[in-house]
């Protein structure tokens, strides 16, 4: 018996960034859009706990127990007093390292497996207080379409969507440290009075309405800056994505992926195939949104 979990990955269409806090953090608000790229996540019995991993990317993920995958099988496991035998395999499709909550896809995705596996009982604020413990971004990854996420990104309001999105994703060799490009933040505005994050009215009216091209205007990453510092050269991917007819174009979170918003998917095909001739980027992927959230297959 196993059960098998499809997580989408996530682009912030607003990502707000305060200060930095006492225990380092920094508060944000932080819109969270799920877009249809997904892994998939396999719990299934086994003596121990282990995990496995195929697909792009798959020999830069860790096995060990700092995947986000196997805590959340070994905190769930804690708190019902199960043993957390099982073998956890994730194949990923989500870019790894890549600003698009990849790691925290296979943390939720993990934990609604071993959940079903299991038969815990546990209910849904339960799974998501476990999913914050995890990670900011972790609880979005198993509620899924549009989110804003406050404190540190991890608690949500749901946020209604009015249509389709079209999406490109550039996906640059290596991938960008979260911490690091925190800490270029911080760098980077050191001595200034860094406001406090707040989402967008327009923003949050674009995604409601579904209009792509007032998304596009309203579109920010206070991250992108310390990600540009840390990779100069993801301002060519940006510009080729641009002049390819993107509606805009920005860094996916903390990077390196950017993404790309098209009027339509004719116009993100073209987009995609744009980016890949022009040698700035690894892959080029079309992606629509919003997507689902966590969903057992
Ligand atoms: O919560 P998570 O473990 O995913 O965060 C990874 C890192 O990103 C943190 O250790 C911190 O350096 C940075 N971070 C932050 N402020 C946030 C979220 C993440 O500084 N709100």
């Amino acid at each position: 018996m196993s059960v098998t979990v499809r997580v989408p990955a996530k682009v912030n269409v607003q990502l707000a960034v305060g200060g930095v806090r006492e225990d380092g953090y920094h508060d944000l608000a932080n819109v969270f859009l799920a877009v249809g790229l997904y892994d998939e996540v396999t719990v299934a019995p086994a003596e121990t706990l282990t995990v496995t991993c195929s697909g792009p990317g798959a020999d830069q993920v860790p096995l060990d127990r700092t995947n986000l995958a196997a805590r959340a099988a070994e905190l769930l496991a804690a708190r019902h007093g199960i043993d957390p035998a099982v073998h956890i395999h994730i194949a990923k499709d989500i870019p790894v390292a890549g600003g698009m909550a990849g790691g925290s896809a296979d943390g939720a995705g993990a934990l609604l497996a071993c959940d079903a596996l299991w038969s815990t009982g546990a209910s849904r604020d339960e799974l998501l207080d476990i999913c914050a413990e995890l990670g900011s971004d972790v609880p979005f990854s198993l509620v899924g379409g549009a989110a804003l996420g406050t404190g540190r990104g991890e608690r949500l309001t749901v946020l209604p969507v009015g249509g389709a999105f079209h999406w490109v994703f550039a996906v640059a060799d290596g991938g960008l440290s979260t911490p690091a490009v925190y800490r270029e933040f911080d760098r980077l505005n050191e001595g200034v009075d860094v406001p406090a994050p707040v989402a967008s009215p327009m923003l949050l009216d674009a995604l409601g309405t579904g209009d792509a091209a007032a998304l596009a205007g309203a579109l920010a990453n206070d991250l992108q800056p310390a990600a540009l510092s840390l990779r100069p050269s993801l301002a060519d991917t940006l510009t080729a994505g641009t002049e390819a007819g993107a509606l805009a174009a920005l860094v996916s979170g903390s990077g390196p992926t950017t993404a790309f918003l098209a009027k339509d998917s004719d116009a993100a095909a073209v987009i995609a195939e744009t980016l890949l001739a022009s040698g700035t980027c690894r892959s080029a992927r079309v992606a629509s949104a919003p997507a689902q959230g966590a969903t057992i297959l």
